[in-house]
């Protein structure tokens, strides 16, 4: 039977202000917003004053309200509303994969503890209903690898930057859209694909990572000669969260990539994500659609209160505490790496070098670098070198077989 639905709304920005409007042009839902908590309380607003508040008690303190919807960006503030939202037997709906990615067993055991869901499907991929399908329609079926572009805002700068916007240009237009996190670090170096790695590696194999344990490298380093190298070799650059399980290894990490022309993401552009999942006996598909924006992002808190509707909560029947998965350094990978400085481009420890480019402007070196070994360099914040890994650039260092990181999908 379908449940009255009572939420308390943490944050009006974007996405919260998306999920109001969709709200309201949802008849199918029995859901009303009672209350909402914003951190400056004397902005004016496009709603009803009557709604606002920046008292959190108005929302955790109220009985009649059985749903928070936590859409804040400020991370630790957002931890303490989803602890005591949770704690007093409320459901939490959530977009801050910042906060799940550092907190999720924690969160998880206190929503079992106290009978409630914990949902976050808007915090990966935006529309895309990624969570959901790996938690459900995957449950039976082994899962291999997990890649696709996870961040809106760095594929519509590397998008614009193609079309020959400048970098700041486009990452100021991103956060006009909305697209771009607070601190837009996070997107540009790589962490928010981080994060919703994380949350991916969780409901594909059960696993949970630390993720400061998990190397992420984003596109702030990115040169003119890079995106000219890539143009000449009918190469795009794109922004990859790749993940993949080996036995109980598991490969998991986000970086610049090259990929060709028959690559799932090639035509990915702008703020669209795009996920592969690889499976046993599903094989190989393709998740496609928004991931930013407000209506997008809103659509997917949207899904989340209407299963809760239901009483739905995540199962996370993958993890299995008999299993040894771990996160594996041991292996390689193909990468190009380049810089203004031959100096600095030396202290790059290839382990075999396949090509050397010496140039005016810049020099740049191809070949094959253990992962201890890329992990030895602060890359977001090594200046004035620039690395990405090439197509079907991830082999195991005790086996010769590449592993495919340029999954094809064609729908011809
Ligand atoms: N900053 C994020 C992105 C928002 O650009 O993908 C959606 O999670």
């Amino acid at each position: 039977m379908k449940k009255q639905l009572t939420i308390g709304l943490f944050g009006f920005g974007c996405v919260g202000t998306g999920l109001y409007e969709v709200l309201n042009k949802t008849a199918l839902l029995q859901a009303k917003i009672k209350h909402i908590v914003i951190k400056d309380a004397t902005k004016k607003r496009s709603i009803d004053a009557a709604y606002f508040s920046n008292d959190a008690d108005r929302i955790l303190n109220d009985e009649e309200i059985n749903v928070v919807v936590e859409l804040i960006s400020d991370s630790e503030a957002a931890y303490t509303i989803v602890k005591r939202a949770l704690s007093s037997g409320k459901h939490v709906v959530s977009a801050n994969k910042k906060l799940i990615a550092h907190h999720l067993e924690e969160l998880v055991s206190l929503a079992k503890a106290n009978n409630v869901s914990f949902l976050y499907e808007a915090s990966v991929g935006g529309s895309i209903p990624i969570i959901r399908n790996l938690e459900e329609y995957y449950n039976n079926d082994s899962l291999s690898t997990i890649n696709g572009i996870v961040n809106g805002t760095t594929n519509y700068i590397l998008t614009k930057t193609g079309e020959g916007l400048s970098f700041d240009t486009a990452l100021s237009t991103a956060q006009e859209l909305g697209f771009a996190e607070a601190d837009p670090t996070s997107d540009v170096d790589g962490f928010d694909a981080k994060y919703k790695l994380v949350l991916l590696l969780k409901h594909a194999f059960g696993y949970t990572a630390n993720q400061a344990d998990v190397w992420n490298y984003g596109i702030r380093q990115l040169k003119t000669w890079d995106a000219t190298y890539a143009r000449e070799k009918s190469l795009k650059i794109k922004l990859l969260a790749f993940g993949t399980r080996i036995n109980d290894q598991i490969i998991g990490f986000v970086a610049p990539h090259f990929i060709p022309a028959t690559h799932f993401a090639y035509n990915v552009e702008n703020e669209f994500n795009a996920v592969v999942v690889e499976a046993l006996f599903s094989d190989r598909q393709l998740f496609l659609g928004k991931g930013a924006g407000s209506y997008p992002t809103a659509s997917a808190v949207l899904s989340d209160i209407s299963a809760l509707q239901f009483d739905y909560a995540y199962e996370y029947r993958k993890t299995n505490e008999e299993e040894q998965l771990h996160l594996t350094t041991d292996f390689k990978l193909k990468v190009y790496v380049s810089a203004t400085s031959k100096e600095a481009l030396e202290t790059v420890p290839f382990a075999e070098t396949l090509e050397v480019y010496h140039g005016a402007t810049h020099h740049f070196i191809i070949g094959w670098i253990a992962f201890k070994d890329v992990l030895q360099k602060d890359w977001n914040n090594e200046s004035d070198l620039f690395l990405a890994v090439l197509p079907d650039g991830v082999k195991l260092n005790t086996e010769e077989a590449i592993l495919a990181t340029n999954q094809e999908v064609v729908f011809a």
